[in-house]
């Protein structure tokens, strides 16, 4: 395919989906649109652009089949731990306050994927509000990969799906059976549709598209363009409530700026609040937000903590007598706990001093530069969390997570070659140990498990 026709493609994609393919997506493109091309039995490229572009042909499921191709539904249960609390304690007690009267509440995940998304939310309704029977709930789930949507609407998940949700979680919403199979409870408070972001039209009260509360859509600007971002927002905001929500991913925003959103900067995340057009005039006169906790602590993205040891110069054994190092391993095992626990609530501040501690007492610990990695993903920082992936890889070279996480990471970012790369030294690695070894540090992964996911992953690239 040459140039021409590549940017023809790459054109008609961005008007008709908003996203954005840079240079580096090219091979991917070409890629896709051969294997389309190819299925359908069409003599060629043009022709298949032919009839993308054709606008009288039905292409629905055709632009789902190449945007499929192109994209990653990747997702799981409660994915970034610290937005989710930040929605448990601040924004759903406001929702809930607010509603208390009429009893209804609106919420969309806009881009849900495979809907753990959605479902998360439903569990934290659940949570949060007991008596949500009465309530009239109204939870939507759209994407435009459709059979993402038919998964979702299924509710049966892999282990996969589960890899940082908290066991008690799992256990109290899914029960097994050749899958993790979402309680009826959850299943039947979600609605799941197929949407396309960018074509269609919102707010619209027929499809229910409207009055809501809390929009959802994290993990899926990073592939739009500017314009597409800009457009998509402007219609969240007329589909937004006065003071509703809007949660995107970490930075997904950044560098726009909305006349009817007000920025809302809490520790865990940024979140934005619909406001009254007309008060938009005079928006340094608006309440400050609910909370702005700077945060307190960070760690450099490209300085290493400082560590007395360097952790690149060799350790130097028998500076520690055996007790000491007993002791020692103890309070790096206690301050782990800990850290993971910080973690786990979204109080990612102390999670990383803790590790930063760690990191202080030994020269490397895996564990602790894991958590690090997982941590700067959650704060929205790639860069600094493939660094740590790195470190893990260079010190522990059969540390098979490091891998998939950096995998899932150049996916992100569309750098196809990297994430190639990175899935099939994972996919080596589990072919060394037995189908049953749980891998860390995923709780409940078996090595069979992950390998079936990275080879779903890796057909895309075939
Ligand atoms: C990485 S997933 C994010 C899933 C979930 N929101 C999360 O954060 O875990 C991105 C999703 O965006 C969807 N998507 C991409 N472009 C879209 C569009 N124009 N309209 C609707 N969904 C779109 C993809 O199909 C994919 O399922």
């Amino acid at each position: 395919m040459d140039k021409f026709l590549t940017d023809q493609f790459k054109k008609i994609i961005t008007e008709r989906t908003g996203l954005y393919l840079r240079t580096q997506d090219s091979e991917k493109l070409i890629l896709a649109v051969n294997r389309r091309t190819e299925v359908l039995k069409l003599s060629s490229a043009a022709e298949y652009y032919r009839q993308l572009s054709d606008d009288s042909y039905s292409q629905i499921s055709e632009w789902q089949e190449l945007i499929l191709m192109l994209t990653t539904a990747e997702t799981f249960f409660f994915r970034d731990k610290g937005q989710f609390r930040l929605l448990r304690e601040h924004i759903f007690p406001q929702i809930i306050e607010k509603h208390r009267h009429d009893r209804t509440l609106r919420l969309w995940s806009a881009g849900c994927s495979t809907g753990e998304e959605l479902y998360s939310l439903a569990m934290l309704i659940n949570e949060s509000l007991p008596d949500w029977r009465r309530w009239n709930i109204f939870l939507l789930g759209t994407d435009i990969n459709s059979s993402a949507i038919e998964k979702a609407k299924t509710g049966i998940y892999g282990d996969w799906s589960f890899r940082m949700v908290d066991p008690d979680i799992q256990k109290r919403y899914f029960k097994y059976k050749s899958g993790w199979v979402t309680d009826r409870r959850i299943r039947e408070m979600a609605t799941f549709r197929t949407g396309n972001l960018r074509l269609d039209r919102f707010p619209d009260p027929i499809s229910q598209i409207c009055d809501i509360d809390l929009i959802l859509c994290r993990n899926v600007f990073i592939y739009f363009t500017s314009e597409a971002i800009a457009a998509v927002v402007e219609k969240f905001c007329a589909t937004l409530v006065d003071g509703g929500f809007l949660m995107t991913g970490h930075n997904e925003l950044h560098g726009h700026s909305f006349n009817n959103l007000k920025t809302l900067s809490f520790q865990a995340s940024t979140i934005y609040q619909r406001i009254h057009a007309k008060r938009t005039e005079n928006r340094a006169s608006f309440q400050e937000p609910v909370s702005a906790q700077p945060t307190k602590f960070e760690l450099s993205d490209t300085t290493p903590p400082a560590s007395p040891n360097n952790r690149f110069t060799p350790h130097v054994i028998g500076e520690i007598v055996p007790d000491d190092a007993a002791d020692t391993e103890n309070e790096i095992e206690a301050l782990y706990l800990k850290a993971r626990s910080y973690a786990n609530s979204g109080n990612l501040s102390q999670a990383i001093s803790c590790c930063r501690e760690i990191m202080t007492m030994k020269d490397f610990d895996i564990n602790a530069c894991y958590l690090l990695a997982y941590i700067m993903q959650e704060k929205g920082k790639p860069e600094a969390a493939k660094k740590y992936l790195k470190r893990i890889i260079y010190f522990n070279p059969a540390y098979t997570a490091a891998y998939v996480e950096l995998a899932s990471l150049y996916e992100s970012e569309h750098d196809f070659k990297r994430a190639k790369k990175m899935w099939s030294a994972a996919l080596d690695l589990l072919s060394q140990v037995s189908s049953d070894d749980l891998i860390a540090p995923y709780d409940q992964v078996r090595a069979l498990t992950l390998t079936r996911h990275i080879q779903k992953e890796l057909k895309k690239y075939i």
